[in-house]
């Protein structure tokens, strides 16, 4: 993982981020963020609330353009419609059809990309499997948990098998198990050639990812591994490293 406002060296990244910046207004929420994100590698951006995480997932995922700078994913400058296909986005409030049950959902964002019946109905099968509700298919949406609801917002994400995952504070609000089971499955995914970014205030959840952006007050302090990050900030834990990066900062 090294910043694109450094040195860049060898095979592009699946995505690469170079000197964004974003306002809103008259309001600027980040500032000249860079970092590249090899295949098959899970980044996670860490960083307080309202630091500019979901501003940032939303420019890598093309929901939303930046006021300078780029966003190249897969070789393709972002934003552009017809990447969707490409991209599985999991937004941090969820964006479902409440009146519809689980499977009107799934079935409404498959023939989105466009699944065939079969392929269809099998990857409905596989992915509420995968965030354990097969026995909640046929149950309206307004009547699941806030739990329930970001797992089957994770299902629809993956439902087209995209090369690349961007979630948007995936775990918050799911059961220590299920987490561990999301883990398991991302780890697998990321192993399997999926590029993998997802955001967290959670620090045991930013030690999980094979490379971390510390992001505070829309500015990115440090990157590299967990590792990385806590040796060079000679802290046993990344909540201490995150201080040190961020008092370097000011
Ligand atoms: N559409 C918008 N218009 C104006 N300000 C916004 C908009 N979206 C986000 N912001 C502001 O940008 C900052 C970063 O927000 P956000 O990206 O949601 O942070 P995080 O996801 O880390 O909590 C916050 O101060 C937020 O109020
Ligand atoms: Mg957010």
């Amino acid at each position: 993982m090294t910043s694109t406002n450094g040195n860049i060296a060898g095979n592009p990244p699946c995505i690469r981020v170079s000197h964004v910046d974003k306002v809103f207004g008259k309001k600027q929420v980040l500032f000249d963020i860079g970092i590249d994100v090899p295949y098959s590698r899970i980044l996670g951006f860490l960083g307080p609330s309202g630091s500019g995480k979901t501003t940032l997932v939303k420019l890598i995922a093309g929901i939303d353009a930046s006021t300078r700078g780029d966003v190249y994913l897969l070789d393709e400058k972002m934003p552009k419609l017809d990447m969707m296909s490409k991209i599985g986005y999991m937004a941090q409030s969820d964006a479902l059809y409440g009146e519809l049950t689980a499977e009107e959902n799934l079935q409404f964002f498959a023939s989105m990309y466009r699944l065939s019946g079969t392929r269809r109905k099998q990857r409905i099968e596989e992915v509420m499997q995968l965030v354990d509700l097969s026995g909640h298919l046929k149950k309206q949406v307004k009547l699941y948990s806030g739990g329930m609801k970001r797992r089957l917002s994770l299902a629809i994400a993956l439902i087209h098998e995209p090369p690349v995952l961007i979630l948007d504070e995936p775990t918050v609000g799911i059961d220590p198990v299920l987490r561990r089971s999301v883990w398991e499955e991302l780890y697998k995914l990321s192993r399997s050639g999926t590029t993998i970014i997802i955001t967290t205030h959670v620090m045991d959840e930013a030690e999980k990812c094979d490379g971390l952006g510390m992001i505070r007050d829309g500015r990115l302090i440090a990157s590299g591994s967990p590792e990385k990050l806590k040796k060079a900030a000679s802290s046993d834990t990344l909540e201490e490293a995150f201080l040190f990066y961020g008092g370097a900062a000011r």
